[in-house]
């Protein structure tokens, strides 16, 4: 892209200043601010004047889940009809690891995190040692796509590598990067992160299928025959991967979906909650929950609103590529972002300043036909790591891999 035409997008959406530093960058400095220009998707921006509309909700009533003693009565059927997939080849794995994970302090990705106490267990060790599980059980090498992002790609990979995959089958394992969304003040206009470059982040779990697709990995599933994705997080160091169980389940239920849930342990706990939206399976999460609807209960006192996803879910890909044509929620998120200001002097905010725009991998419920809420128990398949200490954290997380007989 040249100048007249990075001039020309950027004044269709009101963003010329972003051109304000050219004349003081160098050659190739102004080359990579024009290839960013003509990459970036400014469309979004449009979400924050309409906010309000964009996330209004429909009309929300409780969901009951499979729970655990269901599931266990037909458990033999289930595991048989989960380890059948996927000795066909018709199950993957995505591991969604795009995030930033500043919440633990550190910069580098994640799952490259060491929980361990006498000896290095990593993240994404964990992860991949929970998978590895499934893989001997049913005798198949399962795919796996991780999604990175620009911020944590090149790392990412390396980190694999450096450690043999961590058992892993390598060419069983497919990387690709998730899109990036550009930071906006307030009042709607993008910042910049020096003089030659937008500030932008990774746009939110919800991409992740499109990403997916985008990255040309439509083919792999077409050409393999795949036909369902479990998608999960980087930070559920318990988590059941490919679970046969949870995979004859979903196949036998009919739907084009599954989401693994607990019960919350308290109406503040930050996890997202599964509910009817206008009779369709949706999500609201923690972060928009209305303290009405955090803490509205039956007549007997219960919550109505008490099953929390863990982020693990089964997609049909039949249903996602429908749901690739379909426009999904902007989820607009106000955060702390360092950046410059029009006289081209560092920022660094102490409170919120900007925007980022998000979408959510829940959101994609709404365009398939139907999920089972999955309940699991959350002592065995739970043990989320979001901060140093506390809740959810590395102290508990390593407290719940003792209790499961895991060495760290
Ligand atoms: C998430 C879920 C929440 C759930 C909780 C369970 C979403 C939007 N939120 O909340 O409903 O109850 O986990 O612990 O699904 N990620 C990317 N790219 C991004 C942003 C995130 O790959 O741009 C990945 C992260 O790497 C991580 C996962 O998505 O694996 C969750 O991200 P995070 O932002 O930490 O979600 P939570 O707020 O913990």
């Amino acid at each position: 892209m040249v100048y007249e035409e990075a001039l020309k997008k950027l004044s269709s959406y009101g963003q010329k200043h972003l051109l304000a530093f050219y004349d003081s960058l160098s050659d190739e400095q102004r080359a990579s601010l024009l290839d960013q220009i003509e990459e970036t998707d400014f469309s979004v921006i449009s979400a924050l004047a309409n906010e309000k509309a964009n996330t209004a909700r429909g009309e929300l009533s409780p969901l009951s889940a499979m729970t655990v003693a269901q599931i266990e009565e037909r458990k033999e059927e289930f595991t048989r009809v989960g380890l059948q997939a996927i000795r066909d080849g018709k199950v993957c794995a995505v591991l969604l690891a795009g995030g930033m994970g500043t919440r633990l302090g550190s910069a580098d990705p994640k799952g490259m995190y060491d929980i361990g106490l006498t000896k290095h267990v990593y993240i994404f060790q964990r992860l991949i040692e929970n998978l590895m599980d499934v893989v001997k059980e049913s005798g198949t090498w399962i795919r796996l796509f991780v999604m990175t992002s620009d911020v944590n790609d090149a790392k990412t990979r390396a980190f694999f590598a450096e450690h043999d995959y961590f058992g892993y089958k390598a060419d069983k394992i497919v990387f690709f990067k998730q899109d990036m969304a550009p930071t906006v003040s307030f009042d709607g206009k993008v910042l910049l992160e020096n003089k030659g470059r937008i500030s932008t982040s990774p746009n939110g779990n919800g991409g992740w299928f499109s990403s997916m697709v985008r990255a040309g990995i439509g083919d792999i599933l077409k050409d393999e025959g795949i036909e369902w994705l479990n998608v999960f997080a980087v930070d559920n160091v318990l988590q059941r991967i490919c679970d046969p169980t949870f995979v004859g389940a979903t196949i036998l239920s009919g739907y084009e979906a599954g989401s693994k849930v607990i019960r919350k342990a308290n109406p503040d706990e930050k996890v997202g909650v599964i509910c009817k939206e206008d009779g369709r399976t949706a999500v609201v999460e923690y972060s928009e929950m209305t303290d009405e609807l955090r803490n509205s209960v039956d007549e007997n006192g219960d919550y109505l609103y008490y099953f929390g996803v863990i982020l693990n879910y089964l997609f049909s890909v039949k249903g996602l590529m429908r749901a690739l044509d379909e426009e999904l929620t902007i989820h607009i998120a106000r955060k702390k972002i360092s950046c410059i200001d029009e006289n081209g002097s560092e920022v660094k905010p102490e409170e919120p300043n900007g925007c980022k725009f998000e979408l959510f991998i829940f959101d994609l419920l709404k365009a398939l036909e139907g999920c089972l809420p999955y309940e699991v128990v959350r002592e065995y398949e739970f043990a989320p790591i979001k901060n140093k200490t506390g809740v959810d954290s590395v102290e508990s997380a390593r407290k719940l891999c003792a209790q499961n007989g895991i060495e760290l």
